[in-house]
């Protein structure tokens, strides 16, 4: 028996006992169900599959091969725009098209949730669990240092950053694994514009060794069974809320001593405004994995993307060499130099929509919702899927075809077309630091280093839920002084 077939064993007879102990859960269900006949419209069509784990193992499988949209296709052309499934214990409705995204950006109905593995990790009352003037507060507290005017602020240490990594860990070598690089590159981007964290620190260290290993259990089947993924990330998670904690517990003692002030960092102005510790604690965890993992993906796929598109490679060297023409040597970049990035920045747009790092967000009824002549009763989740909006000829012709110009006049795009970040009072906060980071990242790498595919590495990539490239995608790299000095020519592109 394969490895896979024995965890596949072993998640099944976790559902069995889970099964056995959940019967709060599969009444929930039930009575959810029942819930239709009252309201005198019928539940969306489809099935919840089998008890608690309903189509969870099928919809992970799917996405490990890279064929959820596949997948959820098949339910959208079998029900139509609205069905109902089960996903992690919750019955669901997946909602496809421009009108879905609208109605579950805008609807003050809903709540946001996150998966049940997500919550067991990261915590139960972050800012995705609040509602109303109480998540505007949290929202808030964040939005202070994620603003246009905050992560001006911060263009200097990121290019700092950026260039020390480069240093560090791509001059004098042949290939370069670039997903490992940019996760680690992105976590200290967080660390030192976010959280104030001494560089090179014993606990900065820590957590990015146990946020690793968290950020692959988010979609786990939240079972906690001895050597599971889930089992092991749930440890990485214990360990990363002590770390945390710690760094809450010395902000405080700083803070009392008046050697700091709410506007240094994000914990400190938390604290300053009066968030309860248990609060601060989770939204940390979440900023930690909001903030860093999705920005390596979306660095990582443009690379890609250039690679595979030499027309747009030779255009965003251009705009970026003429960039670094106007600057002093190891001259930072400045505010002004990111506006002139139009090109780059659209093909990055370009990239986030063929390969958008969230999969799909989670929503919660709050109270019995309609939609689409359908009842939605209290309690279910509501999900829909970005990629597939993302890939719908309709909005976006060709939708295979990696094409910058489509993003050359953003307002052309209809709204609810173009939704990588998010819509809504929910939007992304997060999209202006990841933004800059992207650009500032690309712009060294693109004026440093020439690169092309390694010839062992495929290019494929698969999803846990967020897209991760075979081999960590494997690229050959070369120095471009050295094709200026050497009059060597031949990895030019
Ligand atoms: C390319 C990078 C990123 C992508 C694709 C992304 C995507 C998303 C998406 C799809 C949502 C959910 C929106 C919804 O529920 O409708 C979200 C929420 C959120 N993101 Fe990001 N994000 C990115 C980077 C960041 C960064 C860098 C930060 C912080 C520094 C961040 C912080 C947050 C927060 C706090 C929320 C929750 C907002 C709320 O519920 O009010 N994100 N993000
Ligand atoms: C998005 O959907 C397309 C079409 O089904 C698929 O080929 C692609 O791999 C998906 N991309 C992501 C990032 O999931």
């Amino acid at each position: 028996m394969d490895a896979d077939s024995t965890a596949m064993l072993a998640a099944a007879l976790g559902i069995l006992v889970a099964f056995v102990a959940s019967l709060p859960v599969l009444r929930r269900l039930l009575s959810a169900c029942a819930g239709g006949k009252t309201s005198g419209k019928p539940l969306p069509p489809g099935s919840l599959g089998l008890p608690v784990v309903g189509q969870t193992l099928s919809l992970l499988r799917a996405l490990r091969t890279n064929t959820a949209e596949e997948w959820l296709r098949r339910r959208a052309a079998a029900y139509g725009p609205v069905s109902r499934l089960s996903l992690f214990g919750s019955p669901t409705a997946f909602l496809v098209g421009r009108s879905g995204n609208k109605f579950l950006f805008s609807s003050p109905a809903l709540g946001t949730m996150n998966s049940e593995a997500f919550s067991r990790m990261v915590g139960r009352r972050t800012v995705r669990d609040v509602v109303g003037d109480e998540h505007a507060r949290v929202r808030a507290m964040m939005a202070q240092f994620l603003r246009l005017d905050a992560v001006k602020r911060y263009v200097g240490s990121m290019d700092a950053e950026v260039r020390r990594h480069l240093d560090a860990h791509w001059a004098g070598r042949g290939t370069v694994a670039v997903m490992p690089s940019m996760k680690s590159l992105t976590f200290d981007v967080m660390c030192t514009a976010l959280f104030g964290m001494e560089r090179d620190g014993a606990v900065r260290r820590e957590l990015s060794t146990e946020f690793q290993q968290l950020v692959k259990g988010i979609w786990a089947v939240p079972l906690n069974l001895p050597f599971s993924t889930f089992s092991r990330c749930l440890a990485a998670s214990r360990r990363g809320r002590r770390a945390v904690a710690g760094v809450i517990e010395e902000r405080r003692a700083k803070l009392e001593r008046g050697e700091s002030s709410p506007a240094d960092d994000i914990v400190t102005h938390m604290l300053a405004n009066g968030l309860p510790d248990e609060q601060i604690l989770d939204n940390v965890m979440f900023l930690m994995v909001a903030a860093h993992d999705t920005t390596a993906a979306f660095i990582t796929f443009l690379l890609r993307h250039l690679d595979a598109n030499r027309d747009a490679y030779a255009k965003v060297v251009q705009e970026q060499e003429e960039i670094a023409r106007g600057k002093g040597p190891g001259e930072a970049l400045s505010w002004d130099d990111l506006s002139r990035m139009r090109y780059t920045w659209a093909a990055a747009m370009e990239t986030l929509r063929l390969v958008p790092p969230a999969f799909s967000m989670l929503r919660k009824a709050l109270v019995d919702v309609e939609y689409g002549g359908y009842h939605i009763p209290k309690g279910w989740q509501l999900m829909y899927c970005i990629n597939m909006t993302h890939w719908d000829p309709a909005i976006f012709p060709d939708p295979g075809r990696f094409d910058p110009a489509r993003f050359e006049d953003p307002s052309a795009i209809p709204p609810f077309s173009f939704v990588p970040f998010g819509g809504g009072a929910r939007f992304c906060p997060g999209n202006e630091f990841a933004r800059v980071e992207t650009l500032v990242a690309v712009h060294h790498i693109v004026t440093r280093f020439r690169w092309k595919l390694n010839a062992g590495c495929d290019g494929s990539f698969s999803r846990h839920p967020m897209p991760y490239p075979s081999q960590g995608l494997l690229i050959d790299i070369e120095p471009i002084q050295s094709i200026q000095v050497n009059g060597n020519t031949s990895s030019g592109i």
